[in-house]
C-alpha cells in the first residue's frame, strides 16, 4: 500500500458517536463483502460501547457478532477499542479476566487491539498489551489527548516512548473530543516521529469542525494511519468523512492508491439508505451532525455534554447548564487534570452537577470520585492537592501502586456462578463485565431456545425455564 493508510470506523465509532451504538449486525452483513474489498488498512468493528449495546439494547451476543464479521471480512484487518484494565466495562478487572478477554477477542477474529487508559496510566494498559502480544494480536497503545497546563508535547512524546517500551506495535493519538488543533498535531507527530519507530495513527472526531485540517497537518508531519468514517456516518460527532478526505489527497504522495473509489461510493450509497432509515426512526438526531463550537470553548466531549443536559433535565434544573459547564474545568483541575473520557468524563461531570445543584462544592461525593482520589483508578496526571484530598476522602490513605494489584483472580469463581447458563467459553467474560445484563440476556437466550424446541414438539411440553 502506498500513501496514507485508512482505518474506517463506520461499524464502531461512527454509529457509537451518532446513533448511540445501535447499528445491528443485520445492517452490517449485507454490505460486508463490498466493504471488505474497498482496500482499507483496517476496519474498527468491535469494542468501545458495542459490547454493552449489543446485550442491553439489541439482544445480540457480541461474540456472535464478532465471529460473523470475521467470516464476512476475509481481507481487511479487524480492530477493536479496549479500555485497558477496564476492558469494555466501567471498573478494573483482575489480570486473569483481562488476559482471557484479550485471548478470546483475538480467537474470535480481532487483529488489532487499540488499548487506552482514561488517565494515560500505562500500568493500566500493561496486562492487555502483553496479552495481545502473547496471543498474536497487534497491540496499539492509544494516548488520550487533552489540554491542560501539564498536557504538552513533551508529556505526550514521553508517554509514546513509554508505550513503545511496553512493546506496542503502533501508537494512536486519540482525540475523543475533537480538540486537537492542526498545528499542534503537526508538532506532536513530528516530535513523536523523532523518538519512536512504530507507526502513528490519528483518531479524532469532527465535533468542532477542525478534524480535517488536523488530519492534513498530521499526515504532512508523517502520520501513518488516519481514522475516518464513510460519509453518510461521517463528520458531526463522528470521524471526518472518508471519501472527501481521500479526494483531498489527490495529486500528493499521501494519496491512498489501494482504495477502490468506485466500490467505496457503492458502499457509501448503501449506508446513505441506512442513514435515512435511522433519521426516520428518530435514532439519528440531526443535532449531532452539525458543527458544535462549544466543544472548543468548554473542551467537553459531545457525549459528556448531552449527559450533563440529561442529568440536569432529570432534576428540572436545565437552567444551571451554563454554571455546570463553568464548574467542569474547576473540578477537572481539582482532580489533577484527567482527560475527559469514560469513566473520568462521567466522574467529573457528575461531581460538577452535584457542586452546582447543591450550592456547595463537594457537599456530596459519589463513591467513584472517592475511589479515584484514593488512587484506585490509577495515577492522576497532577497530584491532587491536600485540601481537595481531605475534602473528598478525609484522612483515608491513598494507594499508589498499580490498581489491579489489589484484585484477586476471579475467573474460576465466575465460571462456577453461571455454570448452568453457560453455552460458550466467552459467556463467562460477558458475565464478568455486565453481570446483571448478561444474566438477563442468557435467560432470554435460553428461553427462546426452549420455545423453539417446544414448538417443534407439542403443546404438552409447556415448560419455560424462566
Ligand atoms: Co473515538
Amino acid at each position: 500500500m502506498t500513501g496514507i493508510k485508512i482505518t474506517d470506523t463506520i461499524l464502531r465509532d461512527a454509529h457509537q458517536s451518532l446513533i448511540a451504538t445501535r447499528m445491528k449486525l443485520e445492517d452490517m452483513l449485507p454490505i460486508a463483502e463490498k466493504l471488505d474489498n474497498v482496500g482499507f488498512y483496517a476496519l474498527e468493528v468491535w469494542g468501545g460501547a458495542t459490547f454493552d449495546a449489543c446485550l442491553r439494547f439489541l439482544n445480540e451476543d457480541p461474540w456472535y457478532r464478532l465471529r460473523e464479521l470475521r467470516k464476512a471480512f476475509k481481507k481487511t484487518k479487524l480492530q477493536m477499542l479496549l479500555r485497558g484494565q477496564n476492558l469494555l466495562g466501567y471498573k478494573h478487572y483482575p489480570d486473569d479476566v483481562v488476559e482471557e478477554f484479550v485471548k478470546k477477542s483475538i480467537e474470535n477474529g480481532i487483529d488489532i487491539i487499540r488499548i487506552f487508559d482514561a488517565l494515560n496510566d500505562v500500568r493500566n494498559i500493561k496486562t492487555s498489551i502483553e496479552a495481545t502480544k502473547k496471543y498474536g494480536g497487534h497491540a496499539q497503545g492509544a494516548i488520550c489527548y487533552t489540554t491542560s497546563p501539564v498536557h504538552n508535547i513533551d508529556y505526550y512524546v514521553d508517554l509514546a516512548m513509554e508505550m513503545e517500551k511496553l512493546g506496542v506495535d503502533s501508537i494512536c493519538i486519540k482525540d475523543m473530543s475533537g480538540i486537537l488543533l492542526p498545528y499542534t498535531a503537526e508538532k506532536l507527530v513530528k516530535e513523536m516521529k523523532k523518538k519512536i519507530k512504530v507507526p502513528i495513527e490519528i483518531h479524532s472526531h469532527f465535533t468542532s469542525g477542525i478534524a480535517n485540517q488536523t488530519y492534513l497537518k498530521a499526515i504532512e508531519a508523517g502520520a501513518d494511519i488516519i481514522d475516518t468514517a464513510i460519509s453518510p456516518m461521517g463528520n458531526g460527532t463522528s470521524q471526518p468523512a472518508t471519501e472527501p478526505m481521500i479526494v483531498a489527497l489527490e495529486g500528493s504522495p499521501y494519496y491512498p492508491t489501494d482504495i477502490n473509489m468506485e466500490l467505496l461510493l457503492e458502499v457509501s450509497d448503501y449506508f446513505k439508505k441506512l442513514k435515512d432509515k435511522y433519521l426516520n426512526e428518530g435514532l439519528l438526531n440531526s443535532k449531532v451532525l452539525s458543527v458544535d463550537v462549544k466543544t472548543l470553548i468548554y473542551q467537553v466531549p459531545g457525549g459528556m455534554l448531552s449527559n450533563l443536559v440529561s442529568q440536569l433535565k432529570n432534576q428540572g434544573k436545565e437552567y444551571l447548564l451554563e454554571e455546570v459547564l463553568k464548574e467542569v474545568p474547576k473540578v477537572r483541575k481539582d482532580f489533577g487534570y484527567p482527560p475527559l473520557v469514560t469513566p473520568m468524563s462521567q466522574m467529573v461531570g457528575t461531581q460538577s452537577v452535584f457542586n452546582v445543584v447543591l450550592g456547595e462544592r463537594y457537599k456530596m461525593i459519589p463513591t467513584e470520585a472517592k475511589n479515584y482520589v484514593k488512587g484506585l483508578y490509577g495515577k492522576p496526571t497532577l497530584e491532587i492537592s491536600d485540601e481537595i484530598r481531605k475534602k473528598i476522602i478525609g484522612d483515608e490513605e491513598v494507594f499508589t501502586g498499580r490498581p489491579a494489584d489489589l484484585l484477586e483472580p476471579e475467573l474460576d469463581q465466575l465460571k462456577e456462578e453461571i455454570k448452568e447458563l453457560i453455552e460458550q467459553d466467552e459467556d463467562v467474560l460477558t458475565y464478568a463485565l455486565f453481570p446483571q445484563v448478561a444474566l438477563e440476556f442468557f435467560k432470554k437466550r435460553h428461553a427462546s431456545k426452549y420455545k423453539i424446541d417446544h414448538d417443534l414438539l407439542n403443546e404438552e411440553f409447556n415448560v419455560y425455564p424462566v
